[in-house]
């Protein structure tokens, strides 16, 4: 059976080496690292599958934004870093394009999140007989009769999101890259006017423009600036305000020696570092990423600030050193209540629709994992222990491999939640997988499975 065939028949089982769960930018390049190894080690291959919740592949949609570029350059692509040779990069699909030419003469290392989507949709559709979309994992479990010991697979359950049923599939090795997780103000929760940015576009065409003629968006990131520029471009009559938490926009610190924390030699120097290092580089360098917005969005939402007071026509409102504290909904109105930081005042104010660009949390796999959580070990801190090639530790009478792509901050530092460093990291779970196989087979230990088939 291929991956991409669904089957509605739980004994119908189908083991596979590798198992993705999610298929962002992230397990796209570990795809594509399996498909190379696969060509480079003829005889040698790795069966592998990804399990998708969406119905076709997305990259952060509902941030699309007209004008939003890249945060990084286009050279930190799916697989320049680890193999430059590859066919999969950037360049090769401008080349495929017909675009090449025409993209160097923009002279520019940061193309749109809009080129840059077609060009992860281009690459995945050359992987595509692995991937399985709208469907969902819901939980890895050991499978039911075996002893932790005695079995080198999992079991994951896959429904399918269009109501077709559930999967069953096994997986000697699990990789977990789910991404990030949206994060809302305290008390608030996502409604038809009250949105996520993640969910922003979706949301906002769902509306008549019309009725958005008082909107906020809440936050001091990238996707507050970007989404304010987008709103108060959008909406000529409405009246918008920025509701910031730091005296104004912040930029990101993406200068060349700063940027050395993105390098993939900066996850040796944040592993194996003592706390001391690690705590260096998050005090250091946090304004590299979180709460802070690329300089020319920064100058754009200025502008049309300036402009406006020039023109006498104020619509665009920026409440700085101020945090959203509660937000109640009734009918059509938004009430939300803020709270400003320099007296401490609190007072309340309506809008039409209320975004909230309050960014996100960590990947974690906790509730996926379900009882297999026990065999993993975590720090003192309660975080799970991760060895160098992203695998969690776990129990050493657990012989199956959890490899995580994100998630993985407290470990491996910046990069983790980035596109920086997704072509080597990629590189080396595929690494670690052949090898950890290539151990296993030498040892040839015990495929079984008591009361099961074995296979
Ligand atoms: P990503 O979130 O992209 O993919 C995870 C996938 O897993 C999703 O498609 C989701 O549907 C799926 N999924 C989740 N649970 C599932 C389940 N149980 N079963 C099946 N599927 C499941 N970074 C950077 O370095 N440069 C940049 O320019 C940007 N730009 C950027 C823009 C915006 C708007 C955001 C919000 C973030 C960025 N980032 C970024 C950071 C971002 O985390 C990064 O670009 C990638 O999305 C990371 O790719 P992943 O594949 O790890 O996660
Ligand atoms: P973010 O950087 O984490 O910013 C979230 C913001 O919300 C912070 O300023 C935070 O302030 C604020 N906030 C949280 N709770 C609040 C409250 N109750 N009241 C007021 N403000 C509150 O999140 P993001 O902007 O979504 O960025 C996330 C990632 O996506 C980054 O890596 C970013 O670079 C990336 N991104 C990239 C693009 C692009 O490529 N063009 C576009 C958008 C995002 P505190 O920190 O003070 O809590």
């Amino acid at each position: 059976m291929l991956a991409g065939e669904f089957s509605m028949f739980d004994h119908e089982r189908e083991t596979y080496d590798v198992v993705g769960i999610g298929f962002g930018p992230s397990n796209l390049s570990l795809a594509i690292a399996l498909e190379e190894h696969r060509a480079n080690v003829a005889g040698n291959e790795i069966r592998a599958a990804f399990f998708e919740r969406q119905p076709s592949f997305g990259w952060h949609r509902n941030m699309l934004l007209p004008s939003a570029t890249m945060q990084v350059s286009f050279l930190k692509d799916l697989v320049t870093f680890r193999d430059p040779m590859s066919s999969f990069s950037f360049i090769a699909f401008l080349h495929a394009s017909g675009r090449l030419p025409q993209f160097v003469n923009n002279q520019d290392f940061f193309p749109t999140r809009q080129e840059f989507h077609q060009y992860l949709e281009w690459a995945q559709e050359r992987v595509a007989d692995r991937i399985t979309y709208a469907s969902e994992v819901t939980s890895i479990r050991l499978p039911p009769g075996t002893v932790p010991e005695l079995t080198d697979r999992l079991r994951l359950e896959v429904t399918d999101v269009t109501g077709r049923g559930t999967r069953v599939v096994d997986a000697r090795n699990v990789v977990v890259s789910t991404g990030l997780v949206p994060s809302m103000p305290h008390g608030a929760e996502t409604d038809e006017r009250v949105w996520h940015s993640s969910e922003f576009l979706e949301k906002y065409r769902r509306m008549d423009p019309a009725e958005l003629r008082r909107v906020a968006v809440v936050g001091a990131g990238q996707s507050a600036a970007e989404i304010t520029r987008f709103l108060y471009d959008e909406l000529p009559h409405a009246q918008v305000w920025a509701v910031v938490p730091s005296y104004g926009y912040s930029v990101a610190d993406d200068t060349p020696f700063a940027n050395q924390v993105f390098d993939p030699g900066a996850v040796d120097d944040y592993y194996f570092g003592s706390e001391q290092t690690r705590e260096a580089f998050w005090r250091y360098h946090r304004n590299t990423n979180y709460s802070v917005v690329d300089d020319e969005v920064i100058r754009d939402l200025y502008r049309r600030a300036y402009d406006d007071e020039v023109g006498g026509a104020n619509r665009l409102h920026f409440l700085n050193l101020t945090r959203v504290n509660d937000v109640k909904r009734a009918g059509a109105e938004t009430r939300v209540s803020l709270q400003a930081g320099l007296d401490g005042e609190v007072y309340d104010l309506d809008f039409d629709a209320l975004v909230c660009a309050t960014g996100y949390t960590a990947m974690t796999p906790g509730r996926l994992l379900g009882d297999l959580d026990r065999y993993c070990l975590r720090d003192e801190a309660g975080r799970y222990r991760v060895e160098r090639d992203y695998r969690i530790v776990t129990d050493p009478e657990l012989p199956c491999n959890i490899y995580l792509q994100g998630g993985t901050e407290h470990t491996h530092g910046l990069t983790a939640s980035l596109l920086s460093n997704i072509a080597v990291r990629s590189g080396e779970i595929a690494d670690s997988i052949v090898a950890r196989r290539a151990e296993r087979n030498a040892d040839q230990a015990v495929p079984v499975e008591i009361g099961g088939d074995v296979r």
